[in-house]
């Protein structure tokens, strides 16, 4: 019996358009999603570039415009990793077109944006997921199944911090990822949406969030030429302001009861992308790093007396999600196989018509954390997310 076939329109080819074509690349190597995945169209504005990066990623084609992309007939799925102040605009389009959208995170600039995204997805009834990778990390997957089985018992604290140090050089140039009207927030809507979405995963629901934020550098020499975290500016070029966070700490109390801290920051020396969480219960608590991403910390309240302590399990082994498919245990993955799962769980989604998670509900729901924080500072009180 013949496979159904899946043409896919992916827009943007630099940092996550990059990680996106390698892993439409590989699902149907190492995974049996359902569905043989055709890599019809690589979009971008220049068509030189984009058909240089089309050819070298394995792209059949290219457009120059995403609206000639996502109306194409032979095109069932949009992928969106173009930067934040599109996803809203294409991802509309994609679904009234009758396009399936996967979108990258943040799902849009604002809450309201966002939920106009959910709406158009549901009314066109196509499938919709958004990339919070960090969920596809086998060790990530592990702690949520000892949790969800109740190894570590009620939960009383989640600490979440992701730390980078790439703007720390006031004369690094204001790239787009620092311009409010294309990202839509800074460390915040970059980073600190990956530990929201791990937390409403691992955690659940948020109930109340209070934050402080700071811009450290207040004015940046503008980019000539940029992606989203690399640029050059010449040396006597205009300034323009930040208006967007350098650093966001927020605490929370979840709805379960359990207490939060979080943190996100570009300013952290030393720390390039250290995304990472520890969860505490009453039986135990588990400990991750991302960039020890195979590895998960255990400390067990019910081990011997005199032999407990944190212990070290290689999630590598076939038992845990998607590894099996991959190499023997011990042979360890990477940054780029979290979208190789997560594209795999998409496409699975299509084949079968059903839903999947993280969705655009999921993205809906971290906008509204990201926004009761943003609040919260700007009132300095305490704001109740289910209010917004
Ligand atoms: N899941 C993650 O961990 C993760 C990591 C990085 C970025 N992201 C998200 O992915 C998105 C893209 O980030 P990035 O780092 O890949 O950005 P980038 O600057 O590296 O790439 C953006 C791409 O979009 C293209 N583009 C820009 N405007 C366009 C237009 N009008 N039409 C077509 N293409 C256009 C650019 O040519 C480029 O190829 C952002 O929303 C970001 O928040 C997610």
């Amino acid at each position: 019996m013949s496979e159904k076939v899946l043409n896919v329109g992916l827009v943007g080819y630099k940092f996550m358009g990059k990680a996106h074509s390698n892993a439409y690349r590989k699902v149907n190597m190492f995974f049996n999603p359902g569905m043989q995945i055709v890599m019809k169209a690589l979009c971008g504005r220049d068509a030189n570039w984009v058909g240089e990066a089309a050819q070298k990623f394995g792209w059949e084609g290219i457009e120059t415009s995403w609206e000639k992309l996502v109306s194409r007939d032979d095109i069932n799925m949009v992928d969106i990793t173009a930067p934040s102040n599109y996803h809203k605009e294409i991802g509309i389009a994609a679904a009234e077109n009758g396009k399936h959208v996967f979108c990258e995170k943040p799902l849009a600039l604002n809450l309201k944006d966002a939920r106009e995204m959910l709406a158009a997805v549901q009314k066109n009834n196509v499938r919709h997921q958004i990339g919070f990778n960090y969920r596809f990390v086998p060790a990530v997957c592990l702690a949520k199944k000892m949790i969800d089985s109740g190894k570590l018992g009620k939960i009383f604290h989640m600490r979440a911090l992701y730390l980078q140090d790439w703007i720390i050089d006031p004369e690094f140039p204001l790239v787009w990822r620092l311009d409010k009207t294309v990202a839509g927030s800074g460390s915040l809507g970059d980073l600190g949406a990956h530990c929201v979405d791990a937390a409403r995963y691992l955690v659940g629901d948020f109930d109340k969030v209070i934050g402080l934020n700071k811009t450290f550098v207040k004015e940046r020499p503008l980019a000539e030429r940029m992606t989203g975290i690399s640029g050059k500016a010449s040396k006597d070029a205009p300034r323009g302001e930040v208006r967007v966070d350098d650093a966001t700490l927020f605490l929370a109390e979840f709805k379960n009861g359990a207490l939060g801290s979080f943190e996100a920051t570009r300013f952290a020396a030393g720390h390039k992308n250290a995304m990472s969480f520890e969860i505490n219960g009453e039986k135990g608590s588990i400990k991750f790093e991302f960039e020890r991403m195979n590895e998960l910390q255990y400390y067990s309240a019910d081990d011997e007396e005199g032999l407990c302590g944190f212990r070290t399990i290689q999630a590598t082994e076939g038992v845990h999600p998607y590894v099996e498919a991959w190499w023997p245990a011990g042979h360890v993955l990477g940054y780029e196989h979290t979208f190789v799962h997560e594209i795999y769980e998409f496409v699975k989604s299509i084949a079968t018509d059903t839903p999947t998670s993280p969705d655009f509900n999921d993205g809906v729901k971290c906008s509204q954390v990201l926004e009761a924080v943003d609040l919260s500072i700007a009132e300095r009180q305490w704001v109740t997310v289910d209010t917004l």
